[in-house]
């Protein structure tokens, strides 16, 4: 299975940012435990970051012909009001699954709505790394 997972705005600054919320995880580290698990489990796995909105936009638009069978994403605070990556995810016909480091619900309001959470088979927050492992197992088992 050949997913796609999308990290969002800020999230290459993991290890910087604050540990309480976010662990001392790099993304690098983030995305060779994600890769390590795909190879166990026989995926085959594409990470990309941007702070660039359209970069993520484009990606996903490219997912609809590239063979792309899931997505993860972790839209960092565009989770909170980017229509146009809803929008974009909307278009897709395959399984998308929301991630968080942090749990969102417990955070500030702003934190607690999700406008990507109506077009993603589910969302997973709270677990750290976990989160981004899970989501990658439950893909898999879809
Ligand atoms: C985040 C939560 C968002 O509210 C925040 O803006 C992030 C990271 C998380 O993984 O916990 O950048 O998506």
């Amino acid at each position: 299975m050949k997913i796609l997972v999308l990290h969002g705005v800020n999230l290459d600054q993991l290890g910087q940012r604050d540990a309480s919320h976010y662990g001392n995880i790099t993304l690098a580290q983030l995305d060779d435990r994600l890769q390590a698990l795909a190879q166990e489990l026989g995926a085959s796995l594409e990470c990309l970051q941007s702070n660039h909105e359209g970069v993520l936009v484009e990606r996903i638009h490219q997912a609809h012909s590239d063979g792309t069978e899931g997505i993860i994403i972790n839209a960092g605070a565009w989770t909170h009001y980017s229509y146009a990556i809803r929008d974009a995810l909307a278009i897709l016909d395959i399984p998308i699954i929301e991630v968080h480091l942090s749990n969102i619900h417990a955070r500030e309001p702003f934190r607690h709505e999700s406008v990507l959470a109506a077009v993603a088979r589910g969302q997973i927050c709270g677990l750290g790394a976990d989160s981004y492992l899970l989501a990658l197992r439950a893909l898999l088992a879809a």
